[in-house]
């Protein structure tokens, strides 16, 4: 393998279809970032890539939930994205969109290239369609049990619960996730990948790292579930899968052929990290190409466990098949994070969403970035729960490294008017000390490569231990009395540690480190600097003791768990899988106003209401809509109500419904009825009686 000369570091890239959460950022955007600063302290030359997902069924599924267009969606969400992450030390290179032209136009050409090259076999075949939405449905789409796990909640690509892949054909009672209706088939062509004729390539790659002869990253570096996951999956045996869709949102197929037809978002996306590193290369003035192409690179994808086959398997089969650019080196995914014994859900809301986090704590996202990295879920899944968040902050933050700091600066305060002392000869105590931490310095490097952050943080926090376990053993603090001078030099030590932790601790707690130099008066440096022992020269000015840290009381932290436990729908503790990104989606699918406009809805008085012979769920009511005569309109509300409380009671009436037999009598109109979960029902009516007559808009 070629010594790498620059690192391309992506993060997935989050669906343009919610807020940012916990599980998100621990599942890919704070290794990523960690791993970043740690190699750019390193001196090494690194760009780090991400942007929203704007295509495919999550966006299309939330629009018609929220009752808008996919572009007014991914415009919200992508903001919202993009200020989470700076608002929470995420710092990408580039944040960049997929609906963006760039991104379109290098996914097409990137298509066409492999369509030239004959990659794709184009084939037609009978797909499911779903009559009342008008819509082919594939993917998220469509819904149904799983033939491996009997999962019923399975996708029509691939099933949560069983990881195992599927297609829409695989789904035993398939349905719509538009309409919860049955679609029928219907014939369409689309462009497939042949993944199964390049399975034996793929087993190579994945499990020697040899690929054309050539070895390109090394199997024991990937972790065991990242190798686990792809050797399921080659198991089962790679089939063909589509790379073209029947929709309308996304990226245009780029053949005359492929009208109406947009590319699989699973193409594009990754894709999207291509094209924001071409963005970033045009604002920058710099070339895009070695940072794909240049064998001297190293890309590292950073995902979640849900993304491994496409990252592992689909992106590097096409990115070969293509030919010209590098395959990823590295795909450490994370397993997933649960939140207060449950798993996190978005459609529950069961989640700690990040915009909140920061509205509510401001200025403390190294606390929540803190407690976060001592549970990645690095090889399992992990749990955040706020009183371990409380918990870490009060007796590691503030017991340990705020601690260390402030007894340093408040020594040096009192005794030296806050300037660093002039030291005098080191004795075993400092010799001790300074190989300790020269050592945690050298481990945290060494488990930030084998992406073991947690291990990482753990290391530095060993050098504040180191610290403190220094001050106490000096005990500076009585020493002063008897012997300053020997005083003066333990506090140029701590000071000088306190540097040391200045930058060790800067790629995990960023907003921290800043401060801590802004209080040492030195500027940001070098990992190498991290063993020197002499960065706080004597007479250097302090600033005024601080604290970094502020404890965290039970009366601050309970309203996070009130708060989740208010906002969550039901649900039983961590058994149900999660429905995925796909939202339950809307009964009925999108109308257009204008189809909205057809109904004519008036307010109208109940003028009587009797039942129907030999039908016990009818009543025939005489309902004034101001009409010379009053209409007769069958309702089947007989089980809810009785005749006689009907009268003079005020409902909205569609007043131009075709008129509708129903037990011998012409039904003139339908009464809206709103029913509760318990199946009860009640009018809907306006909040204050009206003339009859009053149109509803
Ligand atoms: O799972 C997801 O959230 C996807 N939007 C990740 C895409 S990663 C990359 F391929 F773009
Ligand atoms: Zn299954």
């Amino acid at each position: 393998m070629v010594e790498p000369k620059r690192h391309t570091v992506t993060a997935a890239l989050p669906y343009a279809n919610g807020p940012l959460h916990l599980g998100h950022v621990a599942g890919a955007y704070l290794p990523a970032d960690i791993y970043v600063r740690n190699l750019r302290q390193r001196g090494k030359e690194v760009l780090f890539v991400c942007g929203s997902d704007e295509h495919g069924a999550a966006i299309t599924i939330k629009a018609m939930k929220e009752g808008t267009t996919p572009q007014a969606v991914v415009d919200k969400y992508h903001a919202m994205l993009r200020d989470a992450f700076i608002g929470f030390g995420i710092h990408f290179d580039i944040y960049h969109r997929t609906s963006s032209d760039l991104h379109e136009r290098t996914s097409q050409d990137f298509f066409l290239e492999l369509h030239r090259q004959g990659v794709f076999v184009e084939k037609e075949e009978e797909q499911y369609f779903d009559e009342e939405a008008h819509q082919f449905l594939a993917d998220r789409y469509i819904t149904g049990t799983c033939p491996n796990c009997g999962n019923d909640k399975a996708f029509g690509d691939q099933c949560e619960k069983c990881g195992s892949a599927l297609s829409p054909n695989d789904l035993i009672d398939p349905r719509s996730t538009l309409t919860g209706t049955v679609p029928v088939k219907r014939p369409t062509t689309h462009w497939y990948l042949p993944m199964d004729r390049h399975q034996a390539m793929m087993e190579e790659w994945v499990n020697t790292g040899v690929l054309d002869g050539v070895e390109q990253h090394d199997p024991r570096e990937w972790k065991p579930q990242v190798l686990g996951q792809c050797n399921s999956w080659l198991k089962e045996g790679l089939r063909p899968r589509a790379m073209t869709r029947d929709l309308s949102w996304g990226v245009p197929v780029p053949l005359p052929e492929g009208q109406g037809k947009v590319l699989y978002v699973w193409l594009d996306a990754p894709i999207g990290y291509i094209s924001a590193t071409k963005q970033w290369a045009a604002d920058n003035d710099r070339d895009w190409e070695p940072w794909w192409k240049a064998e001297d690179t190293r890309l590292v994808h950073f995902i979640g466990k849900d993304n491994i086959v496409f990252h592992c398997i689909i992106f590097p089969m096409l990115l070969e098949l293509h030919g010209g650019y590098q395959l990823p080196q590295n795909v450490p995914a994370n397993e997933f994070l649960n939140l207060e014994g449950r798993k996190l859900s978005t459609s529950r809301n069961w989640a700690v969403w990040i915009h909140e986090y920061l509205e509510r704590w401001p200025e403390r996202q190294d606390e929540l970035r803190y407690c976060l990295t001592t549970i990645l879920p690095e090889f399992r899944d992990s749990e955040f729960t706020w009183k371990d968040f409380q918990d870490k902050n009060n007796n590691e933050l503030v017991a340990i490294l705020g601690n260390f700091v402030q007894r340093v600066f408040v020594l040096c305060d009192k005794f030296h008017e806050r300037q660093a002392p002039s030291g005098g000869a080191s004795t075993d105590q400092e010799v001790t000390m300074w190989s300790t931490v020269h050592a945690e310095v050298e481990s945290i490097a060494r488990h930030v490569d084998d992406f073991r952050f947690r291990d990482a943080l753990a290391a530095a926090m060993n050098i504040a231990r180191a610290g403190n376990k220094y001050l106490t053993d000096t005990e500076p603090w009585k020493l002063q009395k008897t012997d300053p001078a020997r005083t003066a030099t333990v506090l140029l030590h701590g000071a000088n540690l306190a540097a040391v932790l200045s930058i060790v601790l800067e790629p995990f707690l960023p907003f921290t480190a800043e401060k801590l130099r802004r209080m040492l008066g030195i500027p940001r440096l070098g990992w190498s600097e991290a063993f020197r022992t002499d960065l706080i020269g004597p007479g250097q000015e302090l600033g005024r003791p601080e604290h970094l840290f502020k404890p965290i009381t039970d009366a601050e932290i309970q309203p996070e768990i009130d708060r989740l436990l208010a906002g969550t729908v039901t649900q039983a503790p961590n058994t149900d899988p999660d429905p995925g990104p796909a939202e339950a989606p809307p009964a009925k699918p999108i109308v257009q106003f204008e189809e909205f406009a057809k109904l004519d809805l008036r307010v109208g008085t109940i003028l009587s209401a009797e039942k129907v012979a030999k039908a016990d769920k009818l009543l025939k009511l005489a309902i004034d809509i101001g009409e010379a005569v009053p209409r007769t309109v069958v309702s089947g509300i007989a089980q809810h109500f009785s005749p006689d409380e009907l009268a003079g009671q005020q409902v909205v009436l569609v007043a131009n419904l075709a008129a509708r037999k129903m037990r011998g009598v012409d039904s003139q109109g339908m009464v809206l009825m709103a029913e509760d979960s318990d199946g009860r029902l009640r009018f809907v009516r306006p909040a204050e009686a009206m003339s009859p007559g009053a149109e509803v808009r």
